[in-house]
């Protein structure tokens, strides 16, 4: 999406968790799956296999997560994941890392590991 908006020139706007809320909302959206907590334990393995803990563990590389404990929402989240992005992928790019993949169900269990705060 970054690259589709950089190359029609368009500046990438910012959401805000409300806003979020608000878009799902007029996509009809539904709760599916995300009703049920996710499993922190299985949270914390994904955050270290999808390389989120090779930066946001290191307090010069990337801000704490865990500073949010039990008020990360999958809102919030998006918001910060779109609005923080760029800033990822560009230092994704500058150590050689792919940019990682999420299905719901890893999003949900990393929401259910920053939640428990350990
Ligand atoms: C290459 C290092 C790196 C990796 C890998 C990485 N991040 Fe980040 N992340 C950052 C940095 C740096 C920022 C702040 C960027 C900025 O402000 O431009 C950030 C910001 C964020 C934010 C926004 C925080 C806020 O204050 O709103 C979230 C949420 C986030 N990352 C989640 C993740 C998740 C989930 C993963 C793994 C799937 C991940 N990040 C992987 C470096 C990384």
């Amino acid at each position: 999406m970054w690259e589709a908006m950089e190359r029609a020139g368009i500046a990438r706007p910012q959401l805000s968790e409300q806003q979020v809320a608000d878009i799902f909302a007029y996509l009809g959206g539904s709760s599916s799956g995300a009703d049920k907590p996710g499993d922190a334990t299985r949270g914390r393995e994904i955050f270290e296999a999808k390389l989120c803990a090779s930066c946001h563990d290191d307090p010069y590389q990337a801000p704490a997560l865990h500073s949010k404990t039990g008020r990360t929402g999958a809102f919030s989240l998006i918001s910060g994941l779109w609005n923080h992005g760029g800033g990822m992928l560009s230092r994704m790019v500058s150590r050689n890392l792919a940019w990682q993949t999420l299905s719901p169900e890893e999003v949900n269990n990393i929401l259910a590991y920053l939640n428990a705060g350990k």
